[in-house]
């Protein structure tokens, strides 16, 4: 059981912000002339604790700088051209990234890779050079690959905290608290599911027993839940029919998972949420990264917490999650090897 307050934090941690900032940021978002990147943009110009949002991408950058630049909020924006990476980067203590291609109708998440490994690992790289004591929020899929990249990556530049390491999953964790609450008609703000394992369809598992809305269900309900919590985002792609996938509803989830990670720095105590990192749980198993709820501090990660109570279902969603992880993450970790 969590304590009340820790409840009420972990409660905090899914509005878009709280607005008790006390210190303020410097945030670079690569990508940000993207589909997720610009309203990304926006929201963190809208988040108290950023002091000073740079914004980078290969193309596009300057424009959503200049147009996010005028909302009347305290940050200073600057937008910077390819060739101003290094610019864009110094000084900064987040940077969330989300440079890359999205899927196709019928694309998994690993046919991202080849496109999408080499510009993850090149971003990191250039992080690790300007701003090593930076912390990593990557969002460009697969997740599952890109965070061992990252890390592979700093590792190799010697400048590797696995603290500050972040896969965003947090798109699966408002997902599931919008499907739960659909079903059980409750507020989907304090219907709090704990979504762990990776961030891909069967790596996906949530934990519905081990809150009141959620333990109830079973047979079929059951079944068609978790199979829309694992694959809400091919509703999305499907929609969008060759547009690209979830933009708008990431971009919510990302700013959330920022606005948690900058309190942590900040100094609160107490936000909990899951995220994708490099965790003790299943290292027995040989899986070094897995997603859990995890406490943010002012040194990123502050302390992991185990998995908590699982259903029979729950054993078995974990057992299916567990090969496909560990084949994601070795892949990752194989492409910076051989690069
Ligand atoms: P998009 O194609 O609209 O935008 C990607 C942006 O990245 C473009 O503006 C492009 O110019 C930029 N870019 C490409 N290479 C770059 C580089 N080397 N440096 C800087 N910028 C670069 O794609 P969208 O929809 O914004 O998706 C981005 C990524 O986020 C995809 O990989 C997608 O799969 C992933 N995603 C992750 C989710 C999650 O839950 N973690 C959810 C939804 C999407």
């Amino acid at each position: 059981m969590l304590a009340r307050s820790a409840l009420r934090n972990v409660s905090r941690t899914n509005r878009l912000f709280s607005t008790s900032a006390a210190r303020q940021q410097k945030v670079t978002v690569l990508g940000a002339g993207g589909g997720i990147g610009q309203p990304l943009s926006l929201l963190l110009k809208l988040d108290p604790y950023v002091t000073s949002l740079s914004l980078y991408d290969i193309r596009g950058a300057p424009g959503v700088a200049a147009d996010v630049s005028h909302v009347d909020t305290g940050s200073v924006v600057t937008g910077y051209p390819a060739d101003k990476l290094d610019e864009a980067l110094e000084g900064t203590k987040v940077v969330v990234i989300p440079a890359g291609v999205p899927r196709k109708p019928g694309m998994t998440r690993d046919d991202l890779f080849n496109t999408n490994a080499s510009i993850v690992r090149d971003l990191a790289a250039a992080v690790g050079r300007v701003a090593p004591d930076a912390h990593i929020l990557v969002i460009s899929n697969p997740v599952n690959s890109t965070v061992p990249i990252v890390s592979e990556v700093l590792q190799k530049a010697g400048v590797y905290d696995p603290r500050r390491v972040f896969g965003v999953t947090t798109l699966d964790v408002v997902r599931a608290a919008r499907f739960l609450a659909e079903i059980a008609d409750s507020n989907p703000q304090e219907t709090i599911v704990p979504v762990v394992g990776g961030h891909s369809g069967p790596t996906i598992v949530p934990l519905l027993s081990q809150l009141e809305q959620g333990k109830g269900l079973a047979g079929e309900g059951y079944d068609k839940l978790v199979h829309r919590i694992q694959f809400g985002g091919d509703e999305v792609v499907k929609a969008k029919d060759g547009a690209g996938s979830a933009t708008l509803s990431m971009a919510y989830a990302g700013a959330r998972f920022a606005n948690a990670v900058l309190r942590g720095l900040a100094g609160e105590k107490g936000i909990v949420t899951p995220t994708f990192v490099k965790s003790p749980l299943f290292e027995d198993k040989g899986i070094e990264y897995f997603s859990s709820n995890v406490e943010l501090g002012v040194n990123g990660v502050e302390k992991i917490h185990p998995l908590g109570p699982l259903s029979a279902s729950e054993e078995k969603l974990l057992e299916a999650c567990l090969p496909e992880l560990k084949k994601n993450i070795e892949k990752g970790k194989a492409f910076v090897s051989q690069s």
